[in-house]
């Protein structure tokens, strides 16, 4: 099956006219064994699966990694090729904003919190150029990353919310043997950063573990966890335990957990989280 690429929305909306079932995973290119989970996904939803590749300017921060963000085109291609994806719309900057995006999707305050606190206007951002992409793709089911919890969890609140006739589907996160969830930012850590990257994911299984075995001081083991990153030299900016339902601060009374942090080795801003239940 060879792939097609189409960079302009005339042509996206000509071509997908033909098709009745559509699975979107939307992208921001420099693809790894995580995105292409996402298309084998896909696959299982609908016949015609159409990825995009686009760096969207509007959900990056000023001091943010826009203009060094990895772009590598043909090499995506060939991996989206492979994955068994059919389409891909890679649309340049002019052609996603010809004029200036002064309409914008507000996300629930919730998007002001966890990431959204150090990346202010970050999901406004997602969320408009989301809501944009599925205007052009308008499939049936789109596919999101789970590491994203958190953008997960807003685009659900997107569907719902302006009564989208579309259905999220959440791609479990790839991890390496380390336990290392699969990201773009990866490429950026030293061998050391890398190897204490790993540390990221086993505290919070720690923390996990920890509740379940009856712990249910949440905010101590916040920031006990917090501290320990801290000496260890990581820039922590958020380890939560949060409701999985709601994503506000885990109660003793949720049943359904996630544990989400953020924390930067040296420029490197990682995030991973992981789900449990307690009985
Ligand atoms: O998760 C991403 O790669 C991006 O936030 C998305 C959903 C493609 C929107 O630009």
């Amino acid at each position: 099956m060879t792939l097609e690429i189409i960079p302009d929305i005339a042509s996206l909306r000509a071509r997908l006219a033909q098709e009745k079932n559509i699975a979107f995973v939307p992208t921001m290119g420099n693809l790894h064994a995580g995105h292409l989970h996402l298309i084998a996904l896909a696959r299982q939803y609908a016949d015609c699966v159409v990825a995009s590749i686009f760096v969207n300017p509007l959900q990056f921060g000023a001091n943010e990694d826009l203009d060094n963000y990895p772009r590598t085109l043909a090499a995506d291609c060939e991996k989206l090729e492979t994955a068994g994806a059919n389409i891909v719309f890679t649309p340049t900057v002019s052609e996603m904003y010809p004029t200036a995006q002064t309409m914008r999707i507000t996300p629930p305050p919730i998007a002001n919190e966890l990431c959204g606190a150090a990346r202010p206007g970050h999901f406004d951002g997602v969320a408009t150029v989301v809501m944009k992409l599925f205007n052009i793709v308008q499939p049936q089911v789109a596919i999101f990353g789970k590491k994203d919890f958190q953008q997960l969890f807003i685009i659900r609140e997107l569907v719902r919310q302006f009564n989208l006739p579309i259905q999220i589907i959440a791609g479990e996160t790839q991890r390496e043997e380390s336990g290392l969830a699969l990201s773009s930012r990866n490429g950026y850590l030293s061998a050391s950063q890398k190897l204490e990257a790993q540390r990221l994911y086993r505290t919070l299984k720690l923390i996990a573990d920890n509740v379940q075995q009856g712990n249910r001081d949440y905010r101590a083991i916040e920031t006990q966890s917090s501290q320990y990153l801290t000496q260890l030299g990581w820039m922590v900016d958020y380890i939560s335990i949060r409701s999985a339902l709601t994503l506000m601060p885990a109660n003793a009374e949720d049943r359904n957990l996630v544990a989400l942090a953020a924390a930067r080795q040296g420029k490197t801003r990682l995030i991973d989280n992981i789900e449990f239940s307690v009985a």
